[in-house]
């Protein structure tokens, strides 16, 4: 008889990818194979996000739309894994009675006893305790291919922004130590991955007794064989020269922050808890140039936050003016069950969020354009990633401030990081010449 399979979708953000491949890896030692086809599964599990609603209901339809597959092959276990999980808990069961494991972001290291227990019975598993220590040291991830590795090297979030539902998901923050972080990341670039990205809901407010996250950045970038190293997400209040410091230090870590600002207006960011002002976030851009004048900046917006004006609104469109960032993920406002922000009375309404998302879109398109048509004529590090969809004679790489260029094929190979020169700049790609390294007069950036 063949292995046994198992199925993982992932739902939500990088934290979430970086778990499904921890899940895989144990998964892998309890005898499972990986398959692509969920027909052909024994377990399948959903790894859920609960961000905004329409995460959410995402999830709720994709699940629904699965369900026949349990009902055809009643042994199978089908878990709901994540932050889905761990904010409905058993509430999930009543209205899905064909998922049988619900497990949260915390609870992952009971997999193998889940599946044990179901050689011998059938039942249902919903274990949603949170953990103060959990950090899933010592477990290796089965990574996927390509470029670029996740590493985790914290969880949980202490912050409680107002809108937000990962602090009551996802449980305390916690660090995890230097030593196996650097392990890791030892054993990803062993395994071919030049990119690491380290992780946390918090990344920047990393903390054990061998130092804080410069530190640790530090420690990474040393490592031979990195090539890149990106972080995410840190949180504006974090941010400190000692860390923009080191990031000028070492070549291989990548000219790239991405810098949530959600808001502009003063009193929204207090009413979000976001405790810095606008005031703050410009100089803390304006420092991040002064050290890195070549930085890249993406944030993370928020409209239609319970009582935003319109005039407050327009200073979230101000800071974007001024900073010009080089990417931005914009949302709509979503109420979330149980959080500080549901619970105001001035909610917006959907019309206005819509409206307000729909201009902040069309604002930041023509800044992303800006951006990188700054680039024209400049001469890029482009880290080869995949071939081009649009031709097999192109490739499609990353420059360090994470934008996508597109090149035509010479004898690089995948991962290599080549010198492209910038011709051109559409939408929120870029288009280049590689130039060989003969040809190249002086470098920039
Ligand atoms: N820890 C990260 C963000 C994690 S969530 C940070 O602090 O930056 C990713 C983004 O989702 C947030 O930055 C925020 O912009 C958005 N988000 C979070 N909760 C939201 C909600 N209730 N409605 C709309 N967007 C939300
Ligand atoms: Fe959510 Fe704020 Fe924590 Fe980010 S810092 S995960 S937005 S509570
Ligand atoms: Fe979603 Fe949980 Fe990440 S709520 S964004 S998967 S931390």
């Amino acid at each position: 008889m063949s292995n046994p399979h198992y199925f993982i979708e992932t739902f939500g953000c990088q934290m979430n990818v970086a778990d499904s491949e921890l899940v895989a890896g144990m998964l892998q030692e309890c005898g499972y194979s990986e398959t692509r086809d969920m027909t052909q599964a024994d377990i399948i599990f959903m790894n859920t996000c609960a961000i905004r609603e329409k995460a959410e209901e995402t999830v709720h339809h994709r699940l629904d739309s699965i369900q026949h597959l349990k009902k055809r092959k009643p042994e199978m276990i089908f878990g709901v894994l994540g932050c889905m999980a761990q904010n409905l808990k058993n509430d999930l069961l009543e209205s899905k009675p064909y998922v049988d494991v619900i497990l949260g972001p915390d609870s992952y290291r009971r997999i193998p006893e889940i599946i044990n227990n179901r050689k011998k019975q059938n039942g249902y598993e919903v274990d949603t305790r949170l953990s103060k220590y959990e950090v899933y040291d010592n477990l290796l991830p089965s990574r996927h291919d390509g470029v670029n590795a996740y590493i985790s090297i914290s969880r949980g979030c202490d912050k409680f922004c107002t809108f937000c539902i990962v602090p009551f998901t996802r449980g305390r923050e916690r660090s995890r130590s230097n030593e196996s972080i650097i392990r890791e990341v030892k054993d990803a670039v062993t395994n071919g991955f030049g990119e690491i990205t380290l992780l946390g809901q918090n990344v920047n407010s990393y903390r054990t007794e061998e130092g804080r996250f410069p530190h640790l950045l530090e420690a990474v970038a040393l490592v031979p064989g990195v090539k890149r190293i990106r972080y995410m997400s840190p949180h504006p209040q974090d941010m400190d020269d000692h860390l923009l410091q080191v990031m000028t230090e070492h070549e291989n870590i990548c000219n790239y922050v991405h810098l949530p600002l959600q808001a502009g207006s003063d009193r929204i960011l207090r009413r979000m808890n976001r405790t810095y002002t606008k005031a703050e976030f410009l100089t803390l851009v304006d420092s991040i140039r002064k050290f890195m004048p070549n930085c890249s900046i993406s944030t993370d917006i928020i409209v239609g936050f319970p009582g935003e004006t319109t005039s407050e609104y327009e200073e979230t469109l101000e800071v974007m003016n001024k900073v010009v960032f080089d990417r931005a993920f914009m949302f709509k406002y979503s109420s979330r069950p149980g959080t500080k922000a549901a619970e105001y009375m001035d909610q917006i309404d959907e019309n206005i969020k819509q409206e307000r998302l729909a201009q902040l879109i069309d604002l930041q398109q023509s800044h992303t354009l800006i951006a990188n048509q700054r680039h024209i004529g400049k001469v890029l590090k482009v880290m080869v990633e995949k071939e081009s969809k649009k031709s097999p004679q192109e490739w499609s790489g990353r420059t360090e401030g994470n934008m996508g260029v597109i090149f035509d094929k010479n004898d690089e190979q995948i991962k290599d990081i080549v010198n492209v020169l910038i011709q051109d700049a559409q939408g929120v790609s870029m288009f280049g010449n590689r130039v060989l390294e003969k040809e190249m007069i002086h470098e920039v950036n």
